[in-house]
């Protein structure tokens, strides 16, 4: 079976750096073809340096990174020091990335690659807020119709919003463009809090981590051991919610959860629930279904499969 093409949209952050780290470890199931970098977490120059710290933390100095959009589309970028760290990335103390940022920018990298591949070959994973998602959409309307599928981190049904009482952050950051990536057409699936917060870092689990016994593996621990710091008061001594890295391991095990097929809506009016989603989990509205909606994990097989995985770097 030929591995899946995917390109990655980040804002690293911890969990993104999981994310990017896991799909790396799948050369036979996933090829990345690049890293798109979106302002998100940190700016964006913060997370164009992370993703190209990751790259080389994971051995993969040829892997490209492009920069995207620094600020949501109509609106002022809010970013999240306060839970990632000023660096966007704290936690490991890794060196200053050599690899280059490549000068095409990710938008036109998303767009050229879509154009060039065959249609229905190349799956997009966005992990961050879907700015240059929708612009690239918007740039070049001939490649939605080119996209395999959208695999996304994003969104909150039953669970609470955790930048909001109402909005998960991916989609806070920049309400317009998600739901125009919602209205595309796309095939899509969504991995939105109501999953992810299933997904927790254990202090055993983060042990594990450690126990690998590598430099990836200590990167690991100490990245999510530092994203846990924020995380208590919400999800006690359990540990932190690993949301980004949810994405991949759908890729590559889909068996390891539940979903439904379900209409996802954006509320982009009201600044009182702004980035919701509002999910029509039982069909009342009659608006065809858009989404793959993922709610449920076997968490400790996520975390088997990770662990193991992360160990092949
Ligand atoms: O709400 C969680 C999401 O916001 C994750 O993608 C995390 O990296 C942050 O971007
Ligand atoms: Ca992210």
């Amino acid at each position: 079976m030929t591995a899946r093409q995917i390109i990655i949209d980040t804002d690293p952050g911890q969990d993104d750096a999981v994310a990017i780290l896991l799909a790396l470890a799948c050369p036979e199931t996933l090829h990345v073809l690049g890293l798109t970098c979106v302002a998100g977490n940190v700016p964006l120059a913060q997370t164009t340096r992370n993703a190209r710290m990751i790259c080389e933390l994971a051995g993969c100095p040829d892997l490209p990174v492009f920069a995207g959009c620094d600020r949501p589309l109509g609106r002022d970028l809010v970013t999240a020091e306060h839970v990632h760290g000023r660096s966007g990335l704290d936690g490991p103390d890794l060196p200053d990335p050599q690899i280059p940022v490549q000068d095409q920018n990710a938008v036109d990298f998303i767009i050229d690659t879509l154009r060039e591949r065959p249609p229905g070959t190349v799956t997009l994973v966005p992990i961050g807020p879907l700015t240059n998602i929708a612009t690239a959409f918007a740039k070049a309307p001939d490649i939605v119709a080119r996209v395999q599928e959208i695999v996304l981190m994003g969104g909150a049904h039953t669970a609470h919003g955790n930048v909001t009482p109402a909005a998960e952050f991916n989609i806070h950051v920049d309400p317009e463009a998600a739901a125009r990536v919602l209205a595309s057409g796309v095939p899509l699936t969504m991995l939105p809090l109501d999953v992810t917060h299933k997904a927790l870092v254990t202090p055993a689990r983060n042990a594990a981590f450690r126990g690998i016994g590598s430099r990836v593996g200590r990167a690991v621990a100490a990245l999510t051991g530092f994203f846990e710091r924020y995380h208590p008061e919400r999800h006690g001594a359990d540990g932190a919610p690993l949301h980004d890295p949810c994405t991949i391991c759908w890729l590559l095990r889909p068996d390891l959860f539940k979903a439904r097929k379900v209409n996802v809506e954006i509320e982009t009016q009201s600044e009182l629930t702004m980035g919701m989603t509002v999910v029509d989990w039982w069909g009342v509205t009659g608006r065809p279904a858009n989404a793959t909606f993922v709610h449920d994990i076997n968490a400790q097989a996520f975390f088997d499969l990770l662990t193991e995985r992360l160990a092949r770097l």
